[in-house]
């Protein structure tokens, strides 16, 4: 897909790899709508970014506004080229200990809300001819599960399952789907998690392998990638 000119939608664009994704996606030519709750955020990331910037406060739980934003936003002229599903976040914690407000918390971002906006989406998508995208940022671990993630692992692995049947569902309506798997990215994820290490992941690199992702030829599909640091541990002290 040539990117110049084309319509995307990024959720969670208010930081980490999402504001790196409307960086990366501007540069190119692309109109980005960016879905986050922080509007500060979003106006900052747009007096960056420029007009090409579209923020969009919006919850992507909050599913009555989700509907009404995609509905006054897009029709047959207007549909979106792109959505990166890539709000999310990790809540950890022994089984016993994980408290089920937060297991909602999780399976409702990083899950139902991905099903729910691209519910709404795909319908648009369908009505075009040319070749159209869609990119569930799930992690590793949507791969592999480890102590002390479970609902996250859960709700990533969920991702996974998802994206395999989209892909097979939407490929004859020139719909690619794409699950990307990236292992620790330096971002505000990290916040509640220890914070960050030089040996994890940069934002940008993700957002090159997602230009990279996108701007293939039409008839050919990277439908699943995995990226990790090359040595993931932190420098010894
Ligand atoms: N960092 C990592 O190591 C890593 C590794 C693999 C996968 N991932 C995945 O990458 C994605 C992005 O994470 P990140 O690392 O960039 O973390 P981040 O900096 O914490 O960004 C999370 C983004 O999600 C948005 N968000 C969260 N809940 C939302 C809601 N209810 N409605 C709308 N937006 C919401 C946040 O915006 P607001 O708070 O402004 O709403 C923020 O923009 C997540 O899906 C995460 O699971 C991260």
């Amino acid at each position: 897909m040539q990117l110049k000119g084309k319509t995307a939608i990024i959720t969670g664009a208010s930081s980490g790899i999402g504001a790196d994704f409307s960086r990366a996606l501007t540069e190119k030519g692309c109109r980005v709508y960016g879905l986050a709750r922080r509007r500060e955020r979003l106006d900052e990331l747009q007096s960056r970014l420029g007009e090409l910037f579209v923020p969009v406060v919006q919850d992507v739980n909050d599913y009555k506004g989700l509907e009404e934003w995609v509905e006054k936003t897009f029709s047959r002229k207007n549909s979106p080229d792109i959505l990166v599903n890539n709000a999310g976040l990790g809540l950890f914690g022994a089984v016993e200990e994980l408290s089920p407000d937060d297991w909602d918390a999780m399976i409702q971002t990083n899950l139902t809300s991905v099903f729910r906006l691209t519910r709404l989406v795909v319908p648009f998508m369908k009505q075009a001819e040319s070749v159209h995208h869609i990119v569930n940022i799930a992690s590793v671990a949507g791969l592999i599960g480890n102590p002390n993630i479970s609902g996250y692992n859960a709700s990533k692995f969920a991702i996974r399952g998802f994206s395999e049947a989209l892909m097979k569902e939407l490929r004859n309506d020139r719909i690619k789907v794409t699950c990307i798997y990236p292992g620790s990215i330096a971002t505000e994820f990290f916040e509640k998690h220890g914070g960050t290490h030089p040996n994890m992941l940069q934002g940008k690199d993700v957002a090159s392998t997602l230009v990279h992702i996108l701007e293939t030829p039409d008839n050919f599909l990277i439908d699943e990638i995995t990226v990790r640091p090359l040595i993931p541990k932190p420098p010894q002290k």
